[in-house]
């Protein structure tokens, strides 16, 4: 893709759906860590921030289900409780896909409804061992009507599920959310999002002065509309 770094600034974390709890908060203030950023997780200021998202999760093409591959897996076991140590009320989750990951899998995952039970299984599986809040998707991108539509499907189904695993497992339940395109449709009017199971909110970027080393930077304040 031509200009992703600039899309990758422009994607807009949107809160699923419109009635969680925090989309009523005045601001939501989020930031991506990734492992390769050469930014330990001890290091982020996480009073700062509302939320946090820890990335990347990756989507097995074979099996759908959701692993942590074996060179993230001890930073991300870490990443709550290193970040709450300074702020106790901040929420993590758990990042899925990223721009390196393969959105044919996605698309397939998303298109069929054995492989969207595995992926809800073992995504909420991985947030409650891992100690997460929840669970983001990053596709990048639904390229076309019917991947949109899937998309939709997803979101409805993924919510259903996190409802159910909470009331089995009497935790709160997981917080989801999505990294989207910056409009509301992809590369077409008519390849857009499913706004009836989704929220759109507008966001400034944080002006992340005190931690720009590394690539954790991509802060950004999610207002509720
Ligand atoms: C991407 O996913 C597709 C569909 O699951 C699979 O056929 C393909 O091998 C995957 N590519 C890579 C590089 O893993
Ligand atoms: C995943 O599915 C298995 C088998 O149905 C179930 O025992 C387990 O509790 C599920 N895990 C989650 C996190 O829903
Ligand atoms: C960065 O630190 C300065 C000085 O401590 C402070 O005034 C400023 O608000 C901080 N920036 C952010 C984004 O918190």
């Amino acid at each position: 893709m031509a200009h992703q770094s600039s899309l990758l600034l422009l994607l807009i974390t949107i809160f699923l759906p419109l009635h969680l709890p925090f989309s009523a908060a005045a601001n939501v203030r989020g930031g991506y860590w990734f492992p390769g950023g050469g930014f330990p997780i001890s290091a982020i200021e996480s009073t700062l921030f509302t939320h946090l998202f820890c990335a990347f999760a990756d989507l097995d093409p074979s099996t759908y289900g959701v692993t942590i591959s074996p060179e993230n897996q001890p930073q991300f076991w870490n990443f709550t409780p290193t970040v709450a140590k300074r702020n106790p009320l901040v929420k993590t989750l758990l990042s899925i896909g990223g721009a390196g990951a393969n959105s044919s899998a996605l698309a397939y995952m998303a298109g069929n409804p054995t492989a969207r039970q595995v992926f809800f299984n073992s995504s909420m599986g991985l947030a409650r061992s891992y100690g997460f809040d929840g669970l983001d998707l990053d596709w990048e991108f639904p390229r076309s009507g019917k991947e949109m539509a899937d998309f939709g499907t997803l979101v409805d189904e993924w919510r259903v599920a996190v409802n159910v695993e909470a009331v089995r497992s009497g935790k709160p339940p997981l917080i989801l959310s999505a990294a989207v395109y910056y409009s509301p449709f992809y590369s077409s009017p008519l390849v857009a999002y499913p706004t009836q199971v989704i929220s759109f909110c507008s966001f400034e970027h944080l002006p992340l002065t005190n931690c720009t080393k590394g690539s954790f930077g991509l802060g950004k304040v999610v207002k509720d509309l």
